[in-house]
């Protein structure tokens, strides 16, 4: 049977093989889809090992996304411009394809939602590897305009040097802006601690719509927040999930699967 893994540390609470067991079964796939804890230290060993005993393809999550960027022999356009990985497929021949799918998944779950970019004002919270995967994807809208803050501004300014449209701020800085924004993205791991980004709840309105890169069974202290204070709409990155799921599915597979429809047993099942 082809064996297939999410790699990450933690992986524990990983709900990649629930969703890619899912997808495997509506598509009549054989295939089984486990957990692999890697050591911080042993990326290429570990993967090594599972390449040899027969693994055709993996899932990369936290911290290994750049790592699986230098193992891979082919990058896929994706992956050149996040410049992470977050999908391996091991073909027969030693090709090690690298993809990156976390922004393809993003807009994926943005179009599920009736949300468009498009001439819109955005504004994206953090600057680290969750934003990177989707700020080229979130570009290619044609948003109006994108803030970026971060606490680390270095780390903006470094990404507005590759994409000039972006308009850097310090939350300070933010803080002291009036502008109106539609859509708020927060890709930080603040949600992962409880903590809420030091964002001025004068941003949050009846017409703006939130998002957190982060899920949880319940809502993240980030989008209770943003209701609280009357937001149009607050999302987590559960859709996101099963979006990038999907098309790491396919590039193993060749098939397409349902992801609207695990999307929602997905969501049964987290509440449960
Ligand atoms: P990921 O791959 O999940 O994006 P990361 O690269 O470590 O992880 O980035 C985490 C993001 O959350 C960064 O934008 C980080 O801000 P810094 O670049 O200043 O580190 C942000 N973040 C994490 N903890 C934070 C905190 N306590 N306050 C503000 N921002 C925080």
């Amino acid at each position: 049977m082809d064996k297939y893994a999410v790699l990450g540390n933690p992986v524990e609470h990983s709900k990649s093989p629930v969703i890619h067991t899912m997808f495997a079964s509506s598509t009549k796939q054989q295939m089984e889809y486990g957990r692999l804890l890697c050591p911080l230290d042993a990326f290429k060993e570990t993967v090594d090992t599972f390449k040899k005993n027969g693994g055709k393809g993996l899932n990369i999550t936290v911290p290994f996304k750049e790592e699986a960027y230098q193992y891979a022999t082919t990058l896929t356009p994706r992956a050149k411009i996040a410049k992470a990985v977050n999908t391996l497929k091991f073909n027969d021949d030693g090709e090690i394809i690298g993809d990156n799918t976390d922004g393809y998944g993003f807009i994926w779950d943005i179009k599920r939602l009736g949300w468009d970019f498009n001439n819109k004002k955005l504004l994206l919270i953090g600057a680290g590897g969750a934003l990177k995967g989707i700020l080229f994807p979130i570009l290619e809208q044609e948003p109006k305009e994108v803030y970026l803050v971060n606490r680390t501004i270095q780390k903006a300014l470094d990404l507005q040097k590759q994409y000039s449209k972006l308009i850097v701020r310090s939350f300070e800085e933010l803080n002291g802006d009036e502008v109106v924004f539609d859509y708020i993205i927060n890709c930080t791991s603040l949600s992962l601690t409880n903590q809420l980004p030091n964002l001025d709840k004068k941003f949050i309105h009846k017409n703006v719509c939130v998002y957190d890169l982060m899920y949880a069974s319940e809502p993240t202290r980030f989008l209770s927040w943003a209701k609280n204070l009357g937001a149009q709409d607050a999302q987590d990155g559960l859709g996101m999930l099963v979006g990038q799921a999907a098309l790491s599915f396919k590039l193993w597979r060749g098939v397409i699967p349902e992801a609207a429809e695990v999307f929602i047993k997905l969501r049964e099942l987290l509440h449960a």
